[in-house]
Parts: structure tokens; C-alpha cells; sequence
């Protein structure tokens, strides 16, 4: 009988080595060839039915088979976020000592709710988010922070604070204001909490993107002479359409005359602050109650991993910590943190392991590097795009985002032909699967988005993009 037949779910030692070196095998080789692969997954539900369809096994299948059938049925059939033609949404770079850290989190099976199962795990969340907190300038000794799954869910913790800290339990009036171009993670946390429609002020954005400052002013002085209570500002630092980081410093002190919580979603542009240029534009964002980024995106690590910060760590654990009688003899003392207490999640993987083992095996300095790469090179796509005479930049280089869209100076098109020719070309060049470039709409044009985050991606890569469009425009 093989070892994977008998009720203990266990292979033979020799099995368990030989599955590991195929795996790591096969994503070694994936990291390393990658680039030679088509980024854009396409399959229909019926393609992957016949596929894959199956009634649930009742007896073993040979280990070998079922790591093939993955590699052979699964895998090819995802996107390749890690692309660097990947220029779509918000690509996820990753970095494999990140993906081997979450290797050995899941192969030792850490749980990382609370300090008692694993003092380590615990330690490692408070070193990597006290990283972090520097990093932003939060208050050193009352800062404090949790990690999620992603910005959503870090959005979702910051909101709940957030409402409990200002309004309690009775928030039938409260209302929060965000912009048009906050992204639709928070309005979902929102609807989630139990607000109503009418509760949720949407604010136009100018020229820039950025908040209107004026029409927030009105909106909140209007909210107040007809009974609303504003409780929460949410700003955006890297808008995931154009990388627009609102008016942080001038937000805040509104905030604080008005006497709201101030979020600040940074899940796309948070790590802008590694590099010079990211610093400047995100000047203010340490006066944030609560902060999201989302390692996930451009501090280059794995799904999943966002994090909340915040300015003072008593808000996470007085809004979530609950003490059941099974979990008492487990409490430990005030300075042993259970994160299950800071956040939603009891039982929780142990994201901060690649965090800390990535940051520690390049330096901080790299990741500097990196990001400072993705702004030059999206500065670089910027002027060559502004060279010629076919394309119009619609939205500058802004935290490694630019939109723009074919528009030759010789032809004549109205906004409708213009609107169907860059959906035409954006069509056909993810299917024809050289590259992930699909459209968003600004000012109501529809425009071309590239999101240059991989520090993989060569002006090489984004060249052979731009010659790619151009002949699908034909
Ligand atoms: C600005 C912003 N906030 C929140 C999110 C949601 O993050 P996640 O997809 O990690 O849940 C995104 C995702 O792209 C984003 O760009």
C-alpha cells in the first residue's frame, strides 16, 4: 500500500523529498522563465470543465500524476502577475525568497494568532510593522499594526476602528467622505459595516484626481446643518487609476478641525516612500489615525499580504480583542501582543516571515532601488510616449502609473472613434496574450493603463508594448 493510501495522510520520507526538490524545481524554473511565457491566461468555463471537471476521488492517485496534472492543467491557465508585461490592475512582482518564507510559514504550519501558540511569530509581526511605522513616521511607542490579507481587509479593519473609536455603537447618522477615485475596496468595508447608501459621501475629484477640497468643505458643513455626524476623512496616497496621492497635509488638518478619523489608503502608493521622489509626494501621510499598504503590490511580496497601521495600537485592540473562557489561560501579559486582538482573523498565517526574511536578505536598500526604478522607467515610457506623433498622454507618470491612449495628430477622430480604436487595440493585444494592457476610463475617455511596478520590466518590454499597440491600431 503506498504511504499516501493509509488514514494518517503522510508520504514516505523519500516521497516528501522528491515532491519538495519538484516543486521548488518547477518554481525556480517558472521564476526563471517566465519572461518567455505570455502573461494573459485566456480560457473559456467550458474549456476548463472538460479540463478539469471531475468527481471527487474516492481512492489515492499517484503523487507524480497529481503534481503533472497542476503543472500541466492548472498552472498554465493563470495570469502571469510576476510578468514584466504584466501592466495591468496592480501587477504582483513577488520575490522567491518571499515565496520560499511562505514555504516554510505553511510547511511549519505556524498559527500566528496569539503569543502563546508562537511567541516568534508574534515577535517578528511587532519587529517588521515597528519597521514600517518608522518608515511612515508613526509614533514610535503607541504606533501600532496588524497584518491582513490584503488592502481590503486592511481597509475593512481601519473603517470598523475607525466607526467604533468616534461614534460607539450608535452610528445611524454618522457619515464618512471619500473621493471618486478611492477604490472600490473601501465603499465594499463600508456596505460590509451596515451603512446605508445615504451615509457615504462621494466627493469629486479635480483636474488632478485629487479631492475637491471645496466641494468636502461644503459637503461637511451641509452634512452637520442637517444632523449628519461626519466621523471619518479617507484619503487616497496612489489612486489606482492614475497613482494620485491627494492633498495629505491640507486633508488632515481638516480632519482634525472637523474632528474626524483620517484614513489613508495606501495599499497601491504606500511604498512610493522608499524612493526620493515617492517621499516628497507622500508628505503628510504620517498624520494619518490609520494607514493601509499592501505588501502584496509594490513592496514585491507574494499573495497575501497587506497591513494596517495605525497612530496608536489601543484603537485595534480596544475595537476587536473578545476574551471567550477558552482562550484565557492563553492571555499572556499587556506587552505580548495576540494579534487576533488587533484584527478580524483568529487563526492567521504567519505573514510577517517573508516580510522580515526578504527585507533582511536584500536590505531595505534594494527595495529602494527597485521602486526608484519603477518611477524612472514609467518617467521614461512617459517622454517617449509624449515624442510621437501617434500617442497622447492622458495622465502623467504619477507613483509608476501612466495612461494614455493612440491618438495620431494626422487623423481626425472624434472622441467616440478614439474611444472604440484604444478599446480595439487594448482587445486585441491581451488576446493575443504578449501582454496584459486593458483600459481605464478618466474624464470619460477611455484610456490605456500601464502600472510599472516590476522591477523586471525593462523600457525594452514597455518599447516592444508600444510597437505592439500601434499595430494592432491598423
Ligand atoms: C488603492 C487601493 N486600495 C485597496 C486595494 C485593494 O487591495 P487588495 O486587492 O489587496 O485587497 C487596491 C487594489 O488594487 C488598491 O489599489
Amino acid at each position: 500500500m503506498k504511504a499516501q493510501q493509509t488514514a494518517r495522510l503522510e508520504l514516505s520520507e523519500q516521497e516528501m523529498r522528491d515532491y519538495g526538490y519538484k516543486v521548488v524545481d518547477a518554481i525556480v524554473a517558472h521564476h526563471l522563465n517566465q519572461h518567455k511565457e505570455k502573461p494573459v491566461a485566456q480560457a473559456s468555463r467550458a474549456e476548463m470543465d472538460s479540463l478539469l471537471r471531475e468527481n471527487v476521488p474516492e481512492n489515492a492517485t499517484a503523487v507524480d500524476d497529481v503534481f503533472n496534472t497542476v503543472m500541466e492543467k492548472v498552472m498554465p491557465y493563470t495570469n502571469i502577475m510576476s510578468h514584466p508585461k504584466f501592466y495591468s490592475f496592480v501587477p504582483g512582482p513577488s520575490n522567491y525568497v518571499s515565496a520560499m518564507a511562505d514555504a516554510l510559514a505553511t510547511g511549519f504550519n505556524v498559527f500566528s494568532g496569539g503569543w502563546a501558540a508562537s511567541p516568534a511569530a508574534a515577535e517578528l509581526e511587532i519587529v517588521t510593522i515597528n519597521w514600517l511605522l518608522n518608515l511612515y513616521g508613526f509614533p514610535k511607542k503607541r504606533g501600532g499594526g496588524i497584518f491582513t490579507s490584503g488592502g481590503s481587509m486592511a481597509n475593512l479593519t481601519a473603517l470598523i476602528t475607525a466607526r467604533n473609536i468616534k461614534c460607539g455603537d450608535d452610528f445611524s447618522k454618522a457619515v464618512i467622505y471619500l473621493s471618486d477615485q478611492a477604490h472600490s475596496s473601501n465603499i465594499k468595508a463600508i456596505r460590509v459595516m451596515g451603512f446605508r447608501k445615504e451615509q457615504i459621501r462621494l466627493i469629486p475629484t479635480d483636474m488632478e484626481f485629487k479631492f475637491s477640497i471645496n466641494k468636502l468643505k461644503n459637503a461637511i458643513n451641509k452634512d452637520r446643518l442637517e444632523g449628519w455626524k461626519p466621523f471619518c476623512l479617507l484619503a487616497s496616497a496612489g489612486t489606482t487609476n492614475t497613482g494620485t496621492v491627494d492633498q495629505l497635509t491640507e486633508l488632515s488638518e481638516i480632519a482634525k478641525k472637523e474632528d474626524l478619523w483620517f484614513h489613508i489608503d495606501g495599499a497601491y502608493g504606500g511604498a512610493a516612500i522608499l524612493s526620493k521622489n515617492g517621499k516628497q509626494l507622500l508628505k503628510g501621510v504620517e498624520k494619518a489615525d490609520s494607514l493601509t499598504v499592501d505588501p502584496h503590490k509594490w513592496f514585491y511580496q507574494p499573495y497575501e499580504m497587506g497591513c494596517l497601521l495605525v497612530r496608536n495600537h489601543k484603537w485595534l485592540s480596544g475595537t476587536f480583542t473578545e476574551v471567550p473562557e477558552y482562550l484565557k489561560d492563553v492571555e499572556g501579559n499587556k506587552s505580548e501582543i495576540n494579534f487576533y486582538d488587533h484584527g478580524i482573523q483568529l487563526t492567521r498565517r504567519f505573514r510577517a516571515l517573508k516580510f522580515y526574511m526578504s527585507v533582511k536578505t536584500f536590505g531595505l536598500k534594494a527595495f529602494r532601488e527597485a521602486v526608484q526604478y519603477n518611477f524612472d522607467l514609467c518617467e521614461k515610457v512617459e517622454s517617449i510616449l509624449r515624442k510621437s506623433a501617434k500617442w497622447e498622454v492622458v495622465s502623467p507618470a504619477t507613483l509608476a502609473v501612466i495612461n494614455f491612449r493612440y491618438h495620431p495628430i494626422d487623423q481626425d477622430l472624434s472622441e467616440e472613434e478614439l474611444d472604440a480604436l484604444n478599446s480595439k487595440i487594448s482587445e486585441r493585444v491581451v488576446n493575443s496574450r504578449e501582454a496584459m494592457l486593458v483600459t481605464t476610463v478618466l474624464n470619460g475617455q477611455i484610456v490605456l493603463r500601464m502600472c510599472l511596478i516590476n522591477p523586471r520590466t525593462t523600457l525594452a518590454d514597455v518599447e516592444e508594448t508600444i510597437a505592439l499597440c500601434e499595430k494592432m491600431a491598423e
